[in-house]
């Protein structure tokens, strides 16, 4: 008889009851597959009281989480609490130093203290598992891990956070501006009711930079990344965006190249002919380059009981089968150091919108710095107004596409017309996704 791999799970909440409930389903499927059963010999939630959906009465009850890690009944701790720090970062450190494996869906701590917990897992020569943290139920971990792991990749990039995604489909289908589709997305349930983290881009950040050092080998860096979320973006953004043929995506983008790392997540307009202008709703999409074998694409569920318990118990597998492996596909020691290459020389198009008083004048001066800073148009609208009018008060948008160039010569345009007088707001700056 086979030992089962023994596990205990910190927090109990939708990942944690995903996982008791899918390891009860699919126990003997899984038993097969990791050559061994996987049992729940204890776990730890805040309050023991609250009825999750599954019988807990069968496993052993810690208040404390920090008490699994020193059971001598356990191989291995699944951590489904949360938190970059704290109580999760404790648990972390507490099991590897104690040898056992240590399985997480933790974005915010992989991003801030992966690569101290990679170094302490080879230490202790047991494995350290994040596949639920990036892109949920996507296997795209074990993807650039394993299945590209023969290849140099080039570029990662995807669309990362499934409430920005979920939002931002939703401002298209309806017409609706950002606020109105968050409320909703509160009241259904799709946005936290703090979203700062997902709406700001922190979230696809961690992930990203999570992304980044699994491909190209780099130390992982999360402070690099260049976030910005959705916030801004408008109703107007997305049906401008939509009649040019592009739809707005918040996408996470990471590259590296002799010069460095570029890392960075930011509303796009991604043309319709790519496929991840296609992915609706709350799905997450992953793209990497492999200089072998090509283009690869995933996509999937981004979150969610069912997909994320899936992602963490496919890790169990991973650990009951003794398959460990380096955290970030090489080991510590081999990780590079990789500085932030400077985004002023990446070329690409860009989007912009500025909202301006419906004036004599204001096409000239904006244009006048577009021209000083080097930037060529590629096309402009105007919308909404009249005739304009030295008294006008009124506010209308003027969109603009650039022609290919430096993203330092918008950055220097967008500086020319600080505080111009034609402009009534802080202009819009999407970049077009050429990849
Ligand atoms: N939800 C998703 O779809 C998803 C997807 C990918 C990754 N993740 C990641 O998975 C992790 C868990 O997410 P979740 O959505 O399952 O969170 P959740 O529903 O809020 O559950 C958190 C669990 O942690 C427990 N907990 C919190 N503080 C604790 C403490 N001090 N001591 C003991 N237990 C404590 C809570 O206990 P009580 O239940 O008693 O309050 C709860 O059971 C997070 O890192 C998250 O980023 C989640």
């Amino acid at each position: 008889m086979v030992e089962a791999l023994k596990v205990a799970l910190a927090g109990l909440g939708t990942v944690g009851a995903g996982v008791v409930k899918l390891l009860d389903e699919n126990r003997e499927l899984i038993e097969r597959r990791a050559g061994r059963p996987i049992e729940i010999v204890a776990v730890s939630a805040r309050d023991r009281s609250r009825d999750r959906g599954v019988d807990l009465a069968r496993f052993a009850w810690e208040d404390d989480p920090a008490a699994l890690a020193a059971r001598n009944d356990v191989d291995c701790i699944a951590e489904l609490i949360g938190g970059s720090d704290g109580m999760a970062l404790a648990l972390a450190r507490d099991t590897l130093s104690a040898g056992k494996s240590f399985v997480t869906a933790n974005k915010a701590m992989i991003a801030h203290h992966g690569l101290a917990l990679a170094e302490a897992a080879e230490k202790a020569q047991v494995a350290l598992k994040y596949e639920a943290a990036v892109a949920g139920g996507i296997p795209v971990i074990k993807g650039l891990r394993e299945g590209a792991a023969a290849n140099e990749i080039t570029c990662v990039y995807g669309i990362l956070n499934g409430t920005c995604n979920y939002i931002l489909t939703e401002m298209e289908a309806k017409g609706s501006d950002f606020d109105a589709v968050l409320a909703e997305a509160q009241r259904l349930g799709y946005a936290e009711a703090d979203p700062t983290f997902d709406i700001d881009g922190i979230d696809a950040a961690h992930k990203l930079a999570i992304l980044a050092s699994l491909a190209f080998g780099t130390r992982l860096d999360f402070d690099a990344v260049a976030t910005t979320g959705v916030r801004l973006v408008t109703a107007e953004d997305i049906a401008e965006a939509r009649a040019l043929d592009f739809r707005v995506r918040l996408v996470g983008i990471a590259e590296a190249n002799a010069s460095g790392l570029f890392q960075r997540v930011h509303p796009c307009l991604v043309p319709r002919s790519h496929p991840l202008a296609h992915v609706a709703g709350s799905l997450n999409a992953v793209v990497a380059e492999g200089n072998f074998v090509g283009r690869l694409f995933f996509e999937g569920a981004g979150a969610g009981e069912g997909p994320t318990a899936s992602a963490v118990v496919a890790d169990l597998i991973d650990v009951a089968r003794g398959e460990y492996g380096p955290a970030f596909a090489m080991p510590f020691d081999r990780l590079s150091e990789s500085g932030p290459i400077d985004t002023g020389d990446r070329r690409g198009r860009a989007y912009l919108r500025f909202s301006v008083h419906d004036r004599p004048g204001v096409l000239a001066e904006i244009t006048a710095a577009m021209r000083d800073a080097n930037v060529s148009i590629e096309s402009m609208i105007q919308r909404g107004g009249a005739e304009p009018s030295e008294d006008s008060d009124d506010v209308v948008s003027l969109i603009m596409v650039t022609h290919e160039g430096p993203e330092r010569c918008v950055a220097d345009a967008l500086e020319r017309l600080k505080g111009a007088q034609s402009l009534a707001g802080e202009p819009m700056w999407m970049h077009i996704l050429d990849l």
